[in-house]
């Protein structure tokens, strides 16, 4: 089974997916990480000398090559091993295309947080272009009331992380895969 891990920046997408993927030894994707391994620089530095809609392009492009439809590779060799932990940007589900592909990649988790443990989490951050020069609860608060909606939508199980441990977590996801 791949599980693919949906959420606002700071929700922990990356952490628990992390801790996930050791502890279940399973595949670890990062479609931030595999965004920067392809072009060789950050995030940050892509937004800033390309600007975001090239950013978006770049990820419906990871989930092709995830899948093996892109065009850029003449063979279509799907990239995604068997049993994976995909972890996406946070503005990756928001782009209609990307959808069904995330839908077809696993079962969607939505790691959902409140405003305030958000704001909280991202407070020192400086790797989010998205938060940059912003005061930080409105754009957050700004972003969520975009955003959560399509995250619920998508979703097959909404976990609430809010002062949970990561074991806390996968139990719940676990115990939420085991009923169906
Ligand atoms: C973004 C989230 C970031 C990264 C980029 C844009 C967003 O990933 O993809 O800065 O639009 O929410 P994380 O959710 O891993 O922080």
């Amino acid at each position: 089974m791949n599980i693919v891990l949906i959420g606002f920046m700071g929700s922990g997408k990356t952490t628990f997916g992390q801790w996930l993927a050791d502890k279940q030894a399973m595949n670890l994707v990062d479609t931030d990480e595999f965004i920067e391994a392809l072009e060789g620089r950050s995030v940050k530095e892509i937004f800033a000398m390309e600007g975001e809609g090239y950013f978006r392009s770049l990820e419906t492009e990871t989930l092709k090559m995830l899948l093996g439809r892109s065009d850029q590779d003449p063979e279509r060799k799907k990239m995604l091993k068997e049993s994976s932990v995909i972890s996406v940007g946070g503005g990756l589900p928001m782009t209609p295309e990307n959808q069904p592909m995330l839908q077809e990649l696993g079962k969607i988790v939505f790691l959902a947080a409140s405003k305030e443990e958000l704001v909280r989490r991202l407070s020192n951050d400086t790797s989010r272009p998205l938060l940059a020069g912003h005061d930080l609860a409105q754009r957050i608060e700004e972003l969520i009331a975009l955003r959560n909606d399509t995250y619920e939508d998508l979703c097959d199980i909404i976990v609430e992380t809010d002062g949970k441990s990561m074991n806390d977590l996968w139990k719940e996801i676990f115990d939420e895969f085991a009923k169906a």
